[in-house]
């Protein structure tokens, strides 16, 4: 997954499409690249991260006010110079940069090279360029004919902005799959992967639509469908504010993001609970609907995923809904038991995830029922699902989801509450105490911040020298693990497994030895012995033992160090144990000097197969 940026007005366009580009930096920082158009294009790459471009250009004039931008996370060709984006058609015609993967492109190069096209690099990007140029020349119909001939010859996923050299004044774009909003203000046109880009310039944006392309002028943004039609758009604002997406004196985003969870889980419940009732007439769900729900998949991708395996046992043993989860990449190729009363549930926070968007068209192509719970405002998965539950989390740069896995947690509490209570597994008593509960929660979360972050914090910088650990638990307590160690491998590149405790007994607890660091989360009181019992098993191996439980429990024969978490009622108890996973995670992290927003190998979303 890679980030596009772009700009036509009358201001210099290099400054915007480096500040736009550092904005997208969390979408992949292999290589980066930008295209400036004075008198003529000027293309200048680098590979490695943004600021490597930075230095090749500080002392360039570039007084172009019209360019395009790129920063790439490598899937065709190695990260390196040429590779890198923009890339141009053999007789700079065409100047293009590309977020997404075309898959017929091997079959499209013997066609380019049977047409005398030479190719420079291993990229399908390339490709693409000269193909449109190669429809370009052939047929002579100027960019929307060119761009919309490539259009239904490439299969694949794609955002991309073109410059043509015969049109100086014009920026094109076309989607299919791939992110791409587009912004206009009075000193001109933008374009990028998403809003944190533009959002410093302006909040009014246009939703180009899947197979459909655009002309960028300075003053004007023109719409076209796939027969060359001109489409009518509506000019939206968007919501957020520019500090959104800035550190604001954090020193990175993951904590910053951290620290946001009692506002933006706050933001989230009062968006779903209205005058002490669920409501989610916002999502389009209705109360018949919700009463023909046999069963529930919940189908997503990374952290999204273990939301959902949270959420499957409190749709389970609250509104007695027998729930699956799975995996999204598996799920699309599995060819899925579903019926008519089945509601697939896709949980995603940029709402632009392949495996978890193919997931969800191929529900829908079974013509099952689909519900989304989404970040991003207009992403695709938000407008192709039937219902949509919005998550407040705002911008989330950083690529280790915290935030928006807080809010999507609430959003999944609301959901199974409601479906308890629509089909009478919840009296109004116990339905009112719940409420009560989760609209605590904020308030709790934020007293872990404030009592608990330098303790943790100490704790974890003891672990900066570990080469594996391990997080256990049974039930919610399983399913949170899940997340912890998540949390810790993909920022931290130390390698942990999470397992339901019970399980350990049978195989692992032989990789069991001194000091290895085990982290039990003991906050079910149901199993809440068991759970103990087999972090004494672990113990009695020379395990180091963290344990985070809930206020009052003594957990002092099995913890080396004990992180307690404030009471709240057993369903809710994810959104307070993450908090510590998060910060020891973050904190381990920073111990060992890594780069905690931007770990290698990972991007925040991930928009091909
Ligand atoms: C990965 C991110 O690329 O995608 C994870 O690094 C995220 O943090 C996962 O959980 C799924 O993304 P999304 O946007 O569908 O929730």
């Amino acid at each position: 997954m890679c980030g596009i940026v772009g700009y036509n007005g009358n201001k210099k366009a290099v400054d915007i499409l480096l500040d736009g580009l550092s904005k997208l930096e969390y979408r992949g920082y292999d290589s980066a690249g930008v295209a400036i158009r004075d008198k003529e294009i000027e293309v200048f790459k680098s590979k490695g991260k943004l600021t490597n471009l930075k230095d090749k250009l500080k002392d360039k004039v570039l007084n172009g006010t019209c360019g395009i931008g790129h920063t790439r996370w490598a899937t065709h060709g190695e990260p390196n110079e040429t590779n890198a984006h923009p890339h141009v058609s053999n007789d700079g015609n065409v100047t293009l940069v590309h977020n997404g993967i075309i898959e017929n492109y091997q079959e499209l190069i013997q066609k380019l090279e049977r047409h005398d096209y030479k190719l420079y690099s291993e990229t399908d990007t390339e490709v693409l360029t000269n193909l449109i140029d190669y429809y370009y020349k052939k047929y002579k119909m100027g960019p929307i004919d060119a761009i919309n001939r490539t259009m239904v010859r490439v299969r694949g996923s794609y955002a991309i902005a073109v410059m043509f050299r015969d049109y100086p004044d014009e920026i094109w774009v076309a989607r299919k799959d791939s992110p791409m909003i587009i912004g206009q203000d009075k000193d001109g046109t933008y374009l990028a992967s998403d809003v944190p880009a533009i959002l410093k310039y302006t909040k009014n944006v246009y939703y180009i639509d899947n197979m459909e392309a655009a002309c960028l002028k300075k003053d004007k943004v023109t719409f076209y469908d796939l027969n060359g039609d001109e489409v009518t758009k509506e000019l939206k604002e968007i919501k957020w504010d520019v500090s959104a997406a800035e550190k604001e004196g954090y020193e990175h985003f993951m904590i910053k993001e951290i620290n946001e969870q009692p506002e933006v889980v706050k933001k989230t419940i009062n968006s779903l609970v209205n005058d002490n009732k669920i409501d989610l007439s916002k999502t389009g769900i209705t109360e018949d609907e919700i009463k023909k729900i046999k069963e529930i998949y919940i189908v997503a991708c990374g952290s999204a995923y273990h939301v959902g395996v949270c959420a499957s046992y409190i749709f389970e043993d609250l509104a007695r809904i027998p729930t699956r989860v799975d995996i999204a990449s598996e799920f699309r190729y599995r060819k899925p038991i579903l019926n008519k009363n089945t509601l697939v549930i896709i949980i995603s926070q940029s709402g632009e995830t392949a495996d978890s968007l193919a997931a969800l068209r191929e529900a829908k192509n079974m013509g099952v029922k689909t519900l989304a719970i989404v970040n991003v405002v207009g992403s695709s998965i938000a407008r192709e699902a039937d219902y949509i539950l919005y998550t407040l989390a705002g911008p989330e740069i950083a690529v280790a989801t915290t935030k928006a896995f807080s809010t999507q947690l609430v959003a999944s509490y609301a959901l199974a509450i409601e479906f308890a209570k629509v089909k009478k597994k919840l009296n109004n008593k116990s339905y009112q105490e719940l409420i009560t509960e989760i609209k605590e929660l904020p308030n709790k979360i934020d007293s872990i911040l404030k009592n608990l972050t330098t303790e943790i914090q100490k704790i974890s910088s003891k672990f900066s020298g570990i080469k594996d650990a391990f997080y256990i638990g049974r039930g919610l307590d399983y399913a949170i693990s899940l997340e912890g160690s998540l949390k810790l491998k993909e920022v931290s590149y130390i390698h942990s497994e999470a397992y339901a405790s019970g399980e350990l007994k049978h195989g692992t607890i032989s990789l069991i030895e001194d000091n290895t660091l085990v982290i039990g989360i003991a906050t079910q009181e149901e199993i809440f012995e068991k759970t103990i019992s087999n972090l004494v098993e672990v113990k009695s191996r020379g395990a180091y033992v963290i344990v985070i439980t809930n206020e009052g429990k003594d957990v002092s024969k099995v913890a080396n160090d004990t992180i307690y978490v404030p009471n709240t009622n057993k369903y809710f108890f994810p959104s307070l144990s993450v908090v510590p996973l998060q910060l020891i995670g973050y904190y381990i992290t920073v111990a060992k000097g890594l780069d905690v927003d931007k770990p290698r190998n990972l991007a925040k979303s991930v928009t091909v197969e």
